[in-house]
């Protein structure tokens, strides 16, 4: 262990206190400890963490899937140079969010934003799925490889729009199809490395419910975990 990591070691055999270096402030100025590769909790805080390090106040964001704003719960929207989008924009006078289609996104400058925020329906939808999950995502996608189509789709949107170095924050979850695994995360980087993106994070957000079971029995594991990858615009 590096000599400044410990505390009142004088030979004397006495146990190691470990200690807090001096963290720097983060971009966002917050010092609430260091940001860990995993947490139990929401979106907001994840989100939260993901900005310390990536994504400074004042930079042009794009969330490409702004839902209801989760995401911003814990962040001051009014900190960025933020713009809005979704397919189907919840219909409310103060929403600014603007109706797109992310697969296009022909309203955005190319190579304009400092960040782009993807949170898409990351599950398959269809006939045995619960319907309430069907209709809390919109989700139309029938298949996992309509899933991975959406996000490849969104990626080659986000690398249009993005200034090279610019970060994109991708959420994502593995899902089981038919008893087989689809881990959506490992798709996911693939297609952010083949579109030109440098892995620099990947974040563990750990559910804080036991999620419901559809049987009572299970052949694997039940997920409760999803992902935050952060991909950096090589070229
Ligand atoms: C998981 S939710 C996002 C939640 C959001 N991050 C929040 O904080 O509330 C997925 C969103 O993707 C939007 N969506 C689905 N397909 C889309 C598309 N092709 N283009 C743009 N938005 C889409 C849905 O309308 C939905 O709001």
């Amino acid at each position: 262990m590096a000599e400044q990591a410990v505390r009142g070691v004088e030979n004397r055999g006495e146990e190691a206190e470990p200690v807090q270096p001096d963290l720097p402030a983060g971009r966002n100025g917050r010092q609430a400890g260091p940001v860990l590769t995993a947490r139990v909790g929401g979106n907001a805080r994840l989100i939260a963490d993901a900005f310390e390090l990536y994504v400074a106040k004042g930079t042009k964001v794009a969330d490409i899937t702004y839902g209801r704003g989760v995401w911003w719960k814990e962040l001051d929207e009014r900190d960025y140079l933020l713009e809005k989008f979704d397919l189907h924009p919840v219909k409310a006078d103060d929403y600014d969010v603007v109706e797109a289609d992310f697969r296009w996104l022909d309203c955005c400058e190319s190579r304009y934003f400092d960040a782009v925020l993807f949170d898409p329906p990351y599950m398959h939808g269809g006939q045995t799925v619960k319907q309430s999950i069907n209709k809390c995502y919109l989700n139309e996608n029938e298949s996992h490889e309509s899933i991975i189509r959406l996000y490849g789709a969104g990626l080659l949107s986000a690398a249009r729009i993005l200034v090279i170095g610019g970060k994109v924050l991708v959420k994502c979850q593995d899902e089981i199809e038919s008893n087989r695994q689809r881990l959506t995360h490992c798709e996911v980087i693939q297609l952010l490395e083949l579109f030109g993106f440098r892995i620099v994070d990947i974040l563990v957000l750990v559910q804080e419910t036991v999620p419901a079971m559809r049987y009572d029995f299970q052949k694997t594991a039940r997920k409760n975990h999803s992902y935050l990858v952060v991909g950096e615009l090589r070229r």
